[in-house]
């Protein structure tokens, strides 16, 4: 271990983000109902430009007047490339009443793009005298924002989450696809054999490399790292894949771009009872090995030893939070 400790992340469920447009107003009761734990009301791009204002009120009026529980409540405000985004936080820093909790700053291609949100918030905050600072989260989602991930992590106190946004990262990649999330049907392996014999394909993850970049950089700096969209609503396995794959991966959650989607989020991000009861089984196991003095134990016919305490930790603490 390094002589720097590794942050935690924050203490907070994040399994799913229910997302909806602030175009669309009759939803926004909706996604106060549901059992997201975190909201994501959306001025970016499932607005059109001739809405942008009108949302941008719309989402403000939302905030102040519904209530939203304990969820996290957070807006995706437009791109620094728009002439939209500083109109954005301005309005909802000034003209919320204190219930938004972050803010979410799509395409961050490098440390300074979050460098000049924090300006622009700290400057808001500090002439109003608002003591709530406001959190912030981002969108890996650009060929810069993967080659700049670490940075754009570490880049201010208000980052608490990184999420992967398959659809732009794909398209500045410049992907040959069109699909938002899950497998790809021209991204597989061939397994060997007679060249003219019928061979079996084996689907690999072309979602894999930005995964392990952004968890890496949450993990480093104490962030969590999200799954974000999975396009085909209908096709729930494909949904519950996907987001198995994040899960091992270490992903914490998952976007919902459909309220079907959010018990699918739920479930594969909640440790089952059974991985909970095996989890403490083993921190139980390897107590009884240390306190014979070993350093290494058998759980089940197989080797555990201090690196599964982490291992068995992890999912314990991640059920325990879904229990507060
Ligand atoms: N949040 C809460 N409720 C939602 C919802 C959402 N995001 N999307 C749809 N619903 C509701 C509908 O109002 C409808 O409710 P009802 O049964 O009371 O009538 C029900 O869920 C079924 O909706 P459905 O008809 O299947 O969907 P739709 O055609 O109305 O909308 C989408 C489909 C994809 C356009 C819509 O879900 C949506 O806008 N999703 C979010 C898109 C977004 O924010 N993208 C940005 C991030 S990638
Ligand atoms: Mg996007």
């Amino acid at each position: 271990m390094s002589f720097h400790l590794q942050p935690m992340p924050p203490h907070r469920p994040n399994r799913c983000q229910l997302f909806g447009p602030a175009s669309r107003t009759a939803l926004f009761e909706k996604m106060a109902a549901s059992r997201a734990d975190v909201i994501n009301i959306d001025l970016e791009d499932s607005v059109a430009p001739s809405d942008k204002v009108s949302a941008r009120k719309n989402a403000i009026s939302a905030i102040n007047e519904i209530n939203w529980g304990n969820k996290t409540l957070s807006v995706r405000i437009n791109g620094l490339d728009t002439s939209y985004w500083y109109r954005d936080v301005v309005d909802l820093v000034e003209k919320t009443d204190g219930r938004l909790d972050q803010i979410m700053i799509p395409k961050a291609g490098n440390a300074k793009d979050i460098y000049a949100v924090d300006a622009l918030v700290s400057s808001i905050e500090s002439s109003r005298g608002i003591t709530k600072s406001l959190n912030f989260e981002a969108i890996i989602e650009t060929a810069a924002g993967l080659v700049n991930v670490n940075e754009i992590a570490s880049s201010s106190s208000r980052m608490k989450a990184l999420s992967l946004g398959a659809a732009d990262f794909a398209a500045s990649m410049g992907m040959q696809t069109t699909g938002i999330g899950g497998t790809q049907s021209n991204y597989y392996m061939i397994e060997n054999g007679e060249v003219d014999s019928e061979r079996n394909i084996y689907f690999s993850d072309p979602w894999h490399s930005v995964t392990t970049s952004i968890v890496a950089a949450c993990r480093t700096y104490g962030l969590l790292p999200i799954d974000g969209p999975f396009g085909d609503f209908s096709d729930d396995a494909g949904f519950r894949a996907q987001a198995l794959r994040s899960a091992t991966l270490g992903m914490v959650g998952k976007w919902a771009i459909h309220p079907k989607q959010v018990a699918l989020a739920n479930e594969v991000f909640t440790p089952s009872a059974e991985a909970v009861k095996e989890a403490k089984e083993i921190l139980l196991a390897m107590e009884e090995a240390k306190n014979s003095g070993e350093g290494a134990t058998v759980y089940k016919g197989r080797l555990v030893d201090i690196a599964s305490i982490k291992q068995a930790e992890v999912i314990v603490r991640q059920a325990e939070l879904m229990l507060e």
